[in-house]
């Protein structure tokens, strides 16, 4: 695989690749293909904008560009997400990306009981804004589909640690695949800043793991890359129900 492939035009590598790393960019290539060999059409991929999935942004669109992406907008995405957004669009416009947002007349029925914030007062209502936000928004994205590509990681939380590569994902009723399942957080970053690819600024503020807005906030060095996700939850409950144990 040719690091060229990557860059734009007359552009170079900010770091050189060390062997361990391009060998692993060599199986998730591989395993991107063969994906697309197995499911076709049928397959997707779920791009949040995050980091592992700025990496898979890129190399699918050097790789694999006819597999689509999906966005799920859920109205309170930060502002730097959807600058990505707009960079991927313009830098890679031979990715097809579609943006999912939430049915506005079942959004304007839970604000309108429940309070735009919700979500602070009780892990129901959390995981009620999150159902109207995200999951039945992701039902959308995923009908038809056989498999859905994720950035997931084991090592990401005690709620993931026992990830497969690919998975029967019951909840959804299609193949989960992961192919970032066996990725360090360090080798995404090495991956990304190798290949010069684009990344959400929030990164670079104190956010290792980016949501919504206001459930999202900056960890200190060296905190749980997750803690400041729904922070104020205890670490096993913090999942939106995209991905079920
Ligand atoms: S979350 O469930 O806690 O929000 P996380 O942010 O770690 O998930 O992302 C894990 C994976 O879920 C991402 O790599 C991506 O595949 C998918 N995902 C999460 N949020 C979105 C989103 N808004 N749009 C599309 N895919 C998403
Ligand atoms: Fe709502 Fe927060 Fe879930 Fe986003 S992460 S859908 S704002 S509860």
């Amino acid at each position: 695989m040719s690091l060229d492939a990557y860059l734009e035009p007359g552009s170079q590598p900010q770091v050189d690749l060390d062997a361990d790393l391009q060998a692993k960019l060599d199986t998730l290539v591989q395993r991107l293909q063969q994906a697309r060999q197995d499911y076709g059409e049928g397959l997707t991929f779920a791009n949040s904008l995050g980091a592992e999935d700025a990496l898979l942004t890129g190399v699918l669109a050097s790789h694999q560009p006819e597999i689509e992406h999906f966005v799920l907008d859920t109205g309170r995405l930060p502002e730097e997400t959807l600058t990505l957004l707009d960079q991927v669009r313009r830098r890679w416009p031979q990715l097809t990306l579609k943006v999912y947002y939430p049915q506005s007349q079942e959004l304007q029925a839970f604000v309108e009981k429940e309070g735009v914030n919700a979500f602070y007062l009780s892990q129901e209502l959390r995981k009620a804004c999150c159902g109207v936000r995200k999951l039945e928004p992701l039902k959308r994205a995923l009908q038809g589909k056989t498999a859905w590509i994720t950035g997931l990681r084991r090592e990401q939380s005690v709620t993931r640690d026992q990830l497969e590569y690919s998975q029967w994902d019951e909840g959804n009723g299609l193949q989960k695949l992961s192919p970032l399942y066996d990725w360090s957080e360090g080798e995404v970053w090495q991956a990304i800043r190798g290949l010069k690819l684009p990344y959400n600024r929030l990164h670079d503020q104190g956010y290792p793991s980016i949501g919504c807005a206001p459930c999202t906030r900056a960890v200190a060095a060296g905190d749980d890359p997750r803690s400041g996700r729904w922070w104020w939850e205890n670490p096993e409950t913090r999942e939106c129900g995209l991905h079920q144990r």
